[in-house]
């Protein structure tokens, strides 16, 4: 099975991140052929210094290789690096009806918080389903606010291959129901754009005060507490074991927990869990020229599957001729 996914370079990760999307992936690794890159071009939708495009990059490579993405098993690039895919999206964009886009939730909660609609923000899905349908991928590992994406995906490729005769594979979403939705501080979903995330990579201090803001209710120490309802075990079970995981939750009825004592358990869980791993990324970070390597060499792989998909669209739309 051929499982393909992107991330944005844009700003540093948080839980949400690795749980709904790239610890998915690098498990993949193991037994499918995973296709994994990094979504630049995705970014200028909401990144326009440069600078800050270039350094993003480079650091979620190091991110997702720091993370245990290996690039001998899977097929890792940045996505600019393969020019093919805006062709793609090009030629899909005559098979996407103005409606599919307009109702995209992603690009109305977008303009619906005040960011500028232009052509690049409302024609992302149409880069996404290039970006799918170019290599073929069976399987996208997503979180629940790319479902939409995905299927807008399978109605171009559907539409396409009505007309000129099967040439994609319809992908499919999957949505980790355990995790489809990580929790921010606040218990609204965690992302960049409310402000309530734990990120990765931190130091202590700064991941400690993030942890300590989440927020709780006012049930006092003695008194049992509900962990369903509860933010900070909402996200420490992502890092339990159903036997952990069941002894928690009866501390939490036993009564006598206090929240602070909770907190600061899951801070040294957070910080211990991703220590190893913020090591690696200084490492790899402080060799740019290797990383570039590995992403060129990744590319290459990319490229010759993207030709492959590319040569038979052109054939088939005419544009060889
Ligand atoms: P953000 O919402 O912080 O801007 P992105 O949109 O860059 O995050 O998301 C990158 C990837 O991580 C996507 O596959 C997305 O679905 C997944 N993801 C982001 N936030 C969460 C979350 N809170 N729970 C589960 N998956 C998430
Ligand atoms: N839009 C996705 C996000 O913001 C990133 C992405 C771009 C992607 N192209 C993709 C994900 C193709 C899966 C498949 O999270």
């Amino acid at each position: 099975m051929r499982v393909l996914s992107g991330i944005q370079p844009s700003g540093s990760l948080h839980l949400g991140n690795y749980f709904g999307m790239m610890k998915k992936m690098i498990d993949y690794q193991e037994h499918q052929e995973l296709y994994c890159f990094i979504a630049n071009y995705h970014a200028m939708t909401s990144v326009s210094d440069g600078k800050a495009l270039a350094t993003g990059t480079l650091e979620a490579a190091a991110n997702f290789l720091a993370m245990g993405l290996d690039p001998e098993k899977s097929v890792f690039w940045v996505q600019s690096d393969i020019p093919e895919v805006q062709e793609l999206t090009w030629i899909l964009s005559n098979f996407t009806p103005m409606g599919l886009l307009e109702r995209c939730h992603s690009y109305k909660d977008k303009v619906a918080k005040g960011i500028a609609a232009n052509h690049g923000l409302f024609a992302y899905p149409v880069l996404m389903s290039a970006d799918i349908l170019l290599f073929q991928g069976e399987t996208v590992p997503i979180g629940k606010d790319q479902k939409q994406h995905v299927e807008v995906t399978r109605d171009i490729a559907i539409k396409f291959n009505n007309h000129y005769g099967e040439t994609f594979t319809l992908p499919e979403p999957e949505i980790d129901a355990q995790v489809a939705t990580v929790p921010g501080l606040d218990g609204q979903k965690m992302s960049k754009s409310y402000k309530n995330t734990i990120d990765l990579f931190l130091d202590e201090k700064p991941l400690r005060k993030q942890i300590m803001r989440i927020v709780t209710d006012p049930t006092p120490v003695e008194d049992p507490k509900d962990p369903d309802s509860c933010n900070v075990f909402q996200i420490y079970r992502l890092f339990l074991d159903k036997e952990q995981e069941t002894a928690l939750r009866q501390r939490y009825q036993a009564g006598g927990l206090g929240y602070g004592e909770v907190k600061q358990e899951l801070f040294e869980t957070v910080r211990d869990f991703f220590a190893p791993y913020t090591e690696r990324r200084k490492e790899l970070l402080a060799d740019k020229d290797g990383l570039r390597k590995v992403l060129a060499d990744g590319a290459q792989k990319a490229r010759y599957a993207a030709s492959k998909t590319l040569r038979k669209v052109r054939k088939k739309t005419g544009l060889i001729y």
